[in-house]
């Protein structure tokens, strides 16, 4: 446990897979947690199923749109009285190589995993920048720091993710607020990974049990591997940490 007892958090992208961890083990930690996803079903059976001690709040929208983000995260942070913690975990991956890809997938790409970081971190971030204090924690990837073939749009996205984060960290360690990502490698149970399994499966590529084998810790990670650094990241723990990408790959692709 990292201390975050009575912490308000809002995730992004919470109602399945990595986002869904991370709201879970931040309930666990005692903190009020805000569920934003475009998803509603989900990210009310997501705060229904979450446990904790603290408030759970759940609002609707797409992350890409600016009006979204101001009414539903707008919402969550009315709702919780403040926002100590954001998490930027919306993501989607559109598979293609830059010459074949729909230009759609390529503007679909940027528009949730860097348009959504860029309206939830403009919404949240001044309330912390005025009360000197609050952390911000973005979902990066290993493919933000190589490029992969095939995955052109989103190695873009978060290679822009990774410079948000040291750009943020900069523009805002002065006010007390720090700012973090994670890059994980292969990470199973989201529904991300079922869709790009799918389509491996279908073009006879290898599937995640045996990329696993490359790894050397020998498997892949889980939604919870990532939500034990979230936390971590948020907590006071990592007081002097900012500006970092923290590479959950279990020992591969670690640039
Ligand atoms: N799964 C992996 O192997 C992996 C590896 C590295 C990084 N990541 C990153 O982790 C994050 C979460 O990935 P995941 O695997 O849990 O994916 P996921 O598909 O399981 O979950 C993503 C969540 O985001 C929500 N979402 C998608 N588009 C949205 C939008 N426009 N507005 C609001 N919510 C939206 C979805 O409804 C879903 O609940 C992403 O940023 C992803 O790029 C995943």
């Amino acid at each position: 446990m990292y201390g975050l007892t009575g912490r308000r958090a809002i995730v992004t992208g919470a109602a399945h897979g990595i986002g869904r961890g991370i709201a879970a083990r931040l309930a666990a930690e005692g903190c009020d947690v805000g569920l934003f996803d475009l998803d509603r079903a989900a990210a009310e059976s997501a705060a229904a199923s979450l446990g904790g001690a603290g408030r759970m709040a759940v609002a609707s929208g797409d992350v890409s749109s600016r009006a979204d983000v101001e009414s539903g995260i707008g919402a969550l942070v009315a709702e919780l009285g403040g926002c100590d913690i954001l998490v930027n975990n919306a993501g989607i991956c559109r598979i293609g190589r830059m010459l074949d890809m729909p230009e759609a997938d390529w503007h679909a790409t940027f528009g949730i995993n860097v348009n959504g970081l860029f309206h939830a971190t403009r919404l949240v971030a001044p309330a912390m920048v005025e009360r000197g204090s609050g952390v911000i924690v973005n979902l990066a990837s290993w493919m933000g720091k190589s490029g992969v073939e095939a995955y052109g749009a989103y190695c873009a996205s978060k290679f822009a993710v990774v410079a948000l984060t040291q750009t943020l960290a900069v523009e805002l360690g002065g006010s007390g607020v720090r700012v973090n990502a994670v890059a994980p490698g292969l990470v199973v149970n989201t529904k991300m990974r079922d869709e790009s399994e799918a389509k491996r499966r279908a073009e006879g590529l290898p599937l995640a049990a045996d990329r696993a084998q490359a790894i050397p810790l020998k498997r892949a990670a889980v939604p919870e591997d990532i939500a034990n650094a979230v936390a971590f990241l948020a907590s006071e723990q990592a007081s002097y940490i900012t500006g970092e990408t923290l590479s959950l790959t279990g020992g591969l692709w670690n640039d």
